[in-house]
């Protein structure tokens, strides 16, 4: 706005500078103009037809006063009758550009020869004098020769109104002050939008991106707009969600890794006296073979429960990623509809309708089958579980992405607690008390970790349950 305002008064001052200039030059060869007309007269020493000549250029409208004074200063002739024979002050106005130094100049140039000034009623006038030169034809005029020395005869001096110069130039000017006001309140207004659509919005991204970089994730960016702004805050609320759920993922495989390291621990020391257990049982048994008693019971009793433990230290121990692992080259979907196969009679007896969404575009992938199929067994016998009353288990595999291959098995069964659903990959975290020792999740998740996978679950209550595992795919896979 301050370049503006600057640009336009310079504009207006140097436009009315001109205009004045070209008033000025006009103002000069209308007064040639005059002067040369009286020129015959003055020869002719005719001062009748002088003065009636200076009294008929002097009552045109824009013409304020014409006269014209000898060397000596004295009005000779004047369109103001009451002026004829005064002595003019070597100071005054009319005088001044000649006379301002101690010696008259001889010669002014065409611009040193007008003057604006303020006549009386307080408008501008143009005075424009014009020197009356000696010449071979005065000095030689046989009524009243000139001595041919004397340069300067007299002066002819013009004074014209500038009122309507005056009046046209502050139009212009209100035109043009008025284009400059309008230029300026657009040029307000579009800064003011560029604020309010663009700055604001920038300056709550730039906000939101300090809260995210200092960890808070929790709070989306609150920018409502359908521009490329708004898209902007949309594609940036996406990252922090993605972040986060990144970040839970880290934390709870973090979580889970140390819980394995553990239950190995733990598993490995069990173990051993379980091995010590189960042996010191079979050769009692071996003793007690034939005989019927309460004894022959009891190690039975503890041969099976001892075994069951010896499953649980197994479970414990895949979780852990302890068991060596066999990968072959294996059809993700040959495994998966092996799985089904296995669970088909189950699933029958549930009433359970099984939806299938396979893309055959999923490469032969190097994986442990038998341990991948324990994952799909687990996840599907959990969605059976769910669903007590039937419902629809639904199998889908597809490329996620280019290198990764992705597995969903969902249900429309109860669903999972919010409460439960940071808990369900924890080893012995079950909600089925007996029927379930709470290991399939805990041992799936090693076992995708072990294969570089990942396992994730979104549940809602009464609506179904969703887990979803995520397989790198190698470009020799592809
Ligand atoms: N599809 C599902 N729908 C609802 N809850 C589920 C589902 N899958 C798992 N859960 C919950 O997660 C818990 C842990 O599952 P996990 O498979 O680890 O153990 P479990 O099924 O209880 O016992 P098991 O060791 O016999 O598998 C379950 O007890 C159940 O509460
Ligand atoms: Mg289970």
């Amino acid at each position: 706005l301050i370049v503006g305002g600057i640009f336009f008064s310079i504009t207006t001052q140097k436009l009315e500078e001109e205009y004045i200039e070209e008033v000025k030059r006009g103002g000069i060869r209308l007064s040639d103009s005059i002067k040369n007309s009286f020129r015959y007269a003055m020869l002719q020493d005719d001062k009748k037809a002088v003065l009636s000549a200076v009294q008929s250029v002097g009552k045109q409208k824009e013409i304020d006063r014409l006269r014209v004074y000898n060397k000596d200063g004295v009005i000779m002739f004047s369109s103001v009758d009451r002026e004829i024979g005064r002595l003019i002050d070597k100071h005054s106005k009319a005088c001044a550009p000649c006379h301002r130094h101690s010696q008259p100049l001889k010669h002014l140039t065409e611009l040193e020869r007008c003057s604006i000034y303020n006549n009386d009623e307080a408008a501008r006038s143009l005075l424009l004098i014009n020197p009356i030169y000696n010449g071979t034809d005065c000095s030689t005029a046989a009524c009243h020769a000139h001595d041919p020395h004397q340069r300067v005869l007299g002066v002819m001096d013009l004074s014209m109104s500038l009122q309507i110069v005056d009046s046209e130039l502050a139009q212009k000017k209100r035109l043009f002050s008025s284009f400059a006001i309008g230029l300026m309140v657009i040029t307000s207004l579009v800064i003011f939008l560029v604020m309010r659509r663009v700055v604001r919005p920038i300056t709550s991204l730039v906000a939101g991106t300090k809260r995210i970089s200092s960890g808070d994730l929790d709070h989306p960016l609150e920018v409502k707009t359908k521009d490329e702004i708004g898209m902007l805050a949309d594609s940036f609320n996406t990252m922090t969600n993605n972040l986060k759920t990144t970040r839970n993922q880290l934390l709870q495989s973090e979580r889970l890794a140390s819980l394995g390291r553990m239950a190995a621990g733990i598993a490995h020391e069990i173990n051993n006296p379980l091995t010590g257990i189960m042996m010191f049982t079979s050769s009692l048994q071996d003793e007690q073979k034939g005989e019927d008693g309460e004894l022959s019971e009891t190690l039975d009793v503890i041969m099976t429960e001892t075994k069951r433990c010896r499953e649980i230290i197994r479970g414990l121990l895949d979780f852990a990623r302890q068991r060596q692992s066999n990968y072959q080259v294996h059809s993700i979907l040959d495994i998966l509809k092996n799985s089904l196969k296995i669970i088909s009679s189950h699933v029958q007896a549930a009433g359970i309708e099984v939806v299938t969404r396979f893309d055959a575009s999923i490469p032969a992938m190097l994986v442990d089958g038998i341990q991948l199929e324990q994952v799909f067994l687990n996840l599907m016998i959990n969605a059976i579980d769910a669903m007590p009353d039937g419902g629809t288990l639904t199998i889908r595999a597809t490329m996620t992405s280019d290198d990764e291959a992705g597995i969903s098995v969902s249900d429309s069964g109860t669903g999972i607690t919010p409460e439960n659903i940071s808990h369900v990959f924890e080893p012995f975290f079950s909600t089925k008390g007996t029927k379930g020792t709470g290991l399939g999740l805990a041992v799936s998740w090693g076992i995708i970790d072990q294969h570089h996978g990942t396992i994730t679950v979104e549940s809602e209550v009464n609506k179904g349950t969703t887990f979803t595992v995520k397989l790198p795919v190698s470009r020799e896979e592809r």
